[in-house]
């Protein structure tokens, strides 16, 4: 084992005993930080950069204008509350599209049709928001639950002012008859949708490998992994018969890249590895239908997901194993989806971008 990912495991495993406030501190910090022996640059006897003002120049209207800003002693790191997000949905207006510079207009989803599977809450349903904001011109949610589904497409179509068409299409992401109807019924009301969001799945933790169930086992496969599949296939082809440039996000996680701790839950990081693996073939297979396949791995989100009380107490370790020390707020993977939904990343194909708060990188 490499003596960077022992000093990982160490600062794992004595976050079982210690408090959240003191994780960072001394054993782990003083063996990574350790500076070489060879390099004179940065050795220890040369003394600290202690500025007591910085300058600063600032260029507006032809003029540059001077300044300082006295240095102030840095404060004590805080932990960051998640905050609540507002319940508003502001739909991108033409007017306000075309003032806009032409690097901007590429970051938005204007007249997009977007198909959000799993967009019945959580991640999905703020990614869908987000895209109502980005421009999208009708959303479309695909997901299991008949009562929330509905509730959130009518919630979400209110908070647009009545202004953007949502549907909701009850789907099962196993079920690949009844997706083949759905983007049939798609296609049919506002041609081939554009972008794809596939946010559906299902997580199972705190299960040991040697204990799992494997009908438990099957059925998270069968939603996560050929669920993506098969959502996928059918919005793919419905690009292709209409030679329509598209985008298909993949919500993976990053279990598809790391192994979770503590909580042992083998099936689901197998089942988010494939999904990334699934984004990287497809990827490759359809650049030349001009449809671009990315996934997004979110570390630890704030969701229903993981509102669990048998989940609190890994929560805190969760926590104390992210640097930002916070979970994701249900919206912060919004800004991403819009933009792999974008043609702002036209040359962005195959890609698996992680949004942890730094979880990944112990
Ligand atoms: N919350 C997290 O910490 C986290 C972290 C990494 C990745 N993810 C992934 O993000 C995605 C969304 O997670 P979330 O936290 O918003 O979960 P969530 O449970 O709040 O929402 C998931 C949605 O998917 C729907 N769904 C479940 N099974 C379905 C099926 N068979 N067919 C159609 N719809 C189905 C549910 O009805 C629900 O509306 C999931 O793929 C999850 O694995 C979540």
């Amino acid at each position: 084992m490499s003596v960077s990912r022992f000093v990982a495991r160490a600062a794992r495993a004595s976050t079982r005993i210690t408090p959240v406030s003191s994780f960072t501190k001394p054993a782990v910090v003083s063996i990574a930080r350790s500076f070489s022996s060879n390099n004179n640059k940065l050795s220890n006897a040369d003394p600290l950069v202690v500025a007591t003002e910085v300058p600063i120049s600032s260029y507006e209207g032809g003029k540059v204008q001077r300044n300082t800003i006295a240095v102030t002693e840095v404060e004590q790191a805080h932990e960051v509350a998640v905050e609540e997000v507002p319940e508003k949905v502001v739909p991108l207006t033409r007017a306000l599209y075309n003032q806009m510079p032409p690097h901007m207009q590429k970051m938005t989803l204007m007249d997009k049709v977007v198909v959000v599977t799993g967009g019945a809450r959580g991640l999905g349903n703020f990614m869908a928001r987000a895209c109502v904001e980005a421009g999208a011109k009708a959303i479309i949610i695909f997901d299991a639950n008949q009562e929330l589904g509905d509730s959130s497409a009518h919630h979400l179509h209110q908070l647009t002012d009545n202004k953007i068409p949502i549907e909701f299409l009850q789907v099962d992401v196993r079920d690949e008859n009844a997706i083949n109807d759905a983007v049939k019924a798609v296609v049919d009301r506002h041609g081939a949708p554009d972008v794809l969001i596939n946010s559906a799945g299902i997580a199972d933790s705190n299960i040991p490998a040697e204990t799992y169930d494997t009908v438990m086992f099957r059925r998270l496969i069968d939603i996560n992994l050929t669920g993506s599949f098969l959502v996928s296939q059918a919005i793919g082809k419905s690009m292709i018969a209409a030679n329509k440039p598209g985008s298909i996000v993949l919500v993976a996680s990053m279990s598809g890249s790391i192994v979770n701790y503590p909580q042992e839950q083998s099936c689901y990081n197998a089942s988010k590895a494939g999904v990334i693996q699934l984004g990287k073939s497809l990827g490759a297979e359809w650049a030349k239908y001009n449809i671009r396949v990315n996934c997004i791995s979110p570390g630890y989100m704030d969701t229903a997901l993981n509102n669990v009380p048998a989940l609190d107490a890994q929560k805190v370790i969760w926590k104390s194993l992210t640097p930002q020390n916070r979970l994701g707020a249900v919206d912060d993977l919004n800004g991403l989806a819009v933009f792999l939904g974008s043609d702002a990343s036209a040359f962005m194909t195959g890609s698996n971008v992680i949004i942890d708060g730094g979880y990944t990188l112990y």
